[in-house]
């Protein structure tokens, strides 16, 4: 008895990641998984078939998804791939609902048990199986490298026969997970960071990592550890404080973001105007339309005498670390409906309950609530075992 678990080859443009390491590979036998990859799903990221030891290699698709009880990916899949599953098979994978409803449609019809990594509740004990956070973390990180090799300055004290130079100014502005590990990472590099949110509980964290905090006066906390929107006023308020703070930066990381909205504007263009000559904003809320009202999502940008960096999909620009991160995350949340070589579900784990999006053609798009007894009575179809590989 065993789980047939099949893992895709990302499709979509500049996707580097994939779901699958070698290093999980030992570790999701011992749980009671039959592994099956598409060829060449690591090849992105220089990892050739013959790296997955134990991992029967499929070059055919639809091939592979035909037996598979759990498949997994990165990327919301291709609408063919839900077609190609198995009726009533799992999905785990990044779907984001709101942008793909012909998907949510697909997964509905097929009846198709989708996990969708971004709603994972960020609570303590789901530390280890959290993608946003896992991918964050290296966003943040490679903020301040991008940054640094636009700047024609360095970011530390650095001292010659000729004389000091340095430390260069960072302003960091949102400090979730991208954030704070951007002001470590800067901090690291010897620069004087500043950092800045309106959840009011991040000032202390930006100070255990090295930075002063820019204090505005503004609580914008809303539901679940989440920012919520500015009113005009506030906004009115907190760039009056900011504008001598963003002119004085060399470096400025932006990574703010309120769930479901689009990026809030935190830079407007009269304060990139105001910018020091040969500064540099790396704009990490691209995804969302950007923090900087002069940000161009995928492009770096010249607007007047500074650089406005704005990469998209970073995660995949690190596919190596990503993939093992995200890959460990998967196998994390898959230790929760795996034992003795079956799935199964327990619809009154928080973590499995509000990490599905559908569950026996019922959606749970907000869902904080398990399943209903209807999804409860195909639990019996998900834990059976297929008979044999692929
Ligand atoms: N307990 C856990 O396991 C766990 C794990 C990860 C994250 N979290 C929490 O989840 C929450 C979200 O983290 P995330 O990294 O996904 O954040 P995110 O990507 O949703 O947002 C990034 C940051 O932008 C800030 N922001 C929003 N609007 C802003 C504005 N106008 N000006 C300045 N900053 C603004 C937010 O407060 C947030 O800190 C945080 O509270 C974080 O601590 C908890």
């Amino acid at each position: 008895m065993y789980v047939n678990v099949a893992v895709l080859k990302e499709t979509q443009p500049h996707e580097r990641r994939v779901a699958l390491m070698p290093s999980v590979v030992a570790k999701l036998i011992k749980l009671g998984a039959k592994l099956h990859m598409q060829s060449g799903a690591g090849e992105a990221i220089k990892l050739m078939d013959s790296a997955f030891k134990d991992v029967a290699i499929v070059s055919d698709r639809d091939a592979l998804l035909a037996d598979a009880d759990v498949v997994l990916a990165v990327q919301p899949p291709a609408l063919g791939v839900i077609d190609a599953m198995k009726e009533g098979a799992i999905l785990i994978s990044f779907i984001y609902a709101d942008k793909e409803p012909s998907l949510v449609e697909r997964l509905l019809e097929k009846k198709i048990t989708c996990f969708a990594m971004e709603k994972l509740p960020r609570i303590t004990r789901a530390q280890s199986m959290d993608a946003l956070s896992s991918q964050s973390a290296l966003a943040g990180y490679y903020a301040v490298q991008l940054g640094s090799t636009h700047l024609g300055r360095v970011l530390p004290k650095i001292t010659t026969a000729a004389g000091a130079i340095g430390p260069a100014k960072v302003l960091v502005m949102g400090l979730g997970v991208a954030g704070l590990e951007a002001i470590a990472t800067a901090h690291r590099l010897g620069a004087v960071v500043e950092g800045y949110d309106v959840r009011p509980e991040t000032q202390e964290q930006a100070l255990s990592l090295g930075a002063t905090f820019v204090e505005t006066g503004v609580d914008a906390t809303g539901e679940g550890g989440y920012a919520r929107e500015l009113s005009a006023e506030e906004k009115t308020k907190v760039a009056d404080v900011l504008t001598k703070h963003i002119q004085m930066a060399d470096l400025i990381i932006t990574t703010a973001a309120i769930p479901g909205r689009a990026s809030p504007k935190l830079i407007s263009k009269a304060q990139v105007a105001g910018m020091k000559a040969g500064a540099v904003i790396v704009d990490l809320s691209a995804e969302g339309g950007g923090n900087c009202e002069d940000t161009r999502p995928g492009e770096t940008a010249e607007v007047g005498q500074v650089t406005i960096v704005a990469p998209l999909n970073v995660p995949s620009l690190l596919g190596e670390d990503a993939s093992e991160l995200y890959a460990k995350n998967q196998y994390n949340l898959l230790a929760l409906m795996m034992k003795d070589n079956i799935v199964k579900i327990d619809w009154d784990d928080e973590i499995l309950a509000k990490t599905v999006l559908t569950h026996a053609g019922t959606l749970h798009k907000d869902a904080q609530k398990a399943p209903t007894k209807a999804g409860k009575d195909t639990k019996a179809r998900t834990a059976k075992p297929a008979k044999k590989a692929a």
